[in-house]
């Protein structure tokens, strides 16, 4: 592979889609190719699971229903768009990626790490992110954010905080397992800092 892959995670409300808008407009100043893709999602096909995954049903979703149709979407994403653009040498950004699936269907829902290990490299033909940012905030400020939040919540975001406390420690515990892909922010600093911090980070890997 020759390009770069940059994946963004964290819990819901974390500043991701902020901080990733302020790297978008710094690669485009800089006159930098690359693709940006969000997860579920990217795709036609992963669009319409992504659907499935977030609206809310009269019918309660099985864990391993969520995680095979995450991991699905995945794999189309992955298999449609991530290679390609890696192949032609571009920087591939992706909003959440297999560490999402480790963090919330592993660590939150608690299905089986070693399973989870084996389909999120199934998913992803072995592909690892290069970088991955972690923006970490805690719960009370997840709950305080939530609060503030416009409009109706979805399925995932609609989760008993119990949920994300697990969500949270897993990301934490995944990071420091991989200390040389990942890099744990401060969610609750300032979009400016975060993203200067980020935009170091990024130069301190690559040449752009
Ligand atoms: P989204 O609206 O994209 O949230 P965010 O802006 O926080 O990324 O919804 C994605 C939701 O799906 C989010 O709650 C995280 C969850 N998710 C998983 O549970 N597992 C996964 O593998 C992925 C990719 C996302």
């Amino acid at each position: 592979m020759k390009g770069f892959l940059i994946t963004f995670e964290g819990i819901d409300f974390c500043g991701k889609s902020v901080q990733i808008e302020q790297l978008v407009n710094k690669l485009q100043a800089k006159q930098v190719k690359f693709s940006l893709l969000r997860e579920p999602g990217g795709t036609i096909i992963s669009e319409k699971i992504r659907e499935a995954l977030l609206t809310k049903e009269k019918e309660d979703m099985n864990p391993v229903t969520e995680y095979l149709l995450f991991s699905a979407a995945r794999a189309q994403v992955t298999n449609k768009n991530i290679l390609h653009a890696l192949d032609k040498g571009e920087v591939v950004i992706c909003d959440r990626y297999f560490d999402s699936s480790t963090a919330y269907q592993g660590y939150g829902r608690g299905i089986d790490l070693e399973i989870i290990n084996k389909i999120n490299f199934f998913a992803t033909n072995g592909i690892k992110p290069d970088l991955t940012f972690l923006i970490d905030i805690d719960l009370k400020e997840m709950e305080k954010r939530k609060q503030l939040a416009a409009g109706e919540l979805d399925r995932m975001e609609d989760q008993a905080a119990d949920f994300f406390k697990k969500v949270r420690q897993g990301y934490l515990l995944i990071a420091n397992n991989e200390p040389e892909r990942f890099r744990v922010i401060d969610g609750k600093k300032s979009v400016d800092s975060i993203s200067k911090e980020i935009w170091q980070e990024i130069n301190n890997k690559i040449k752009l």
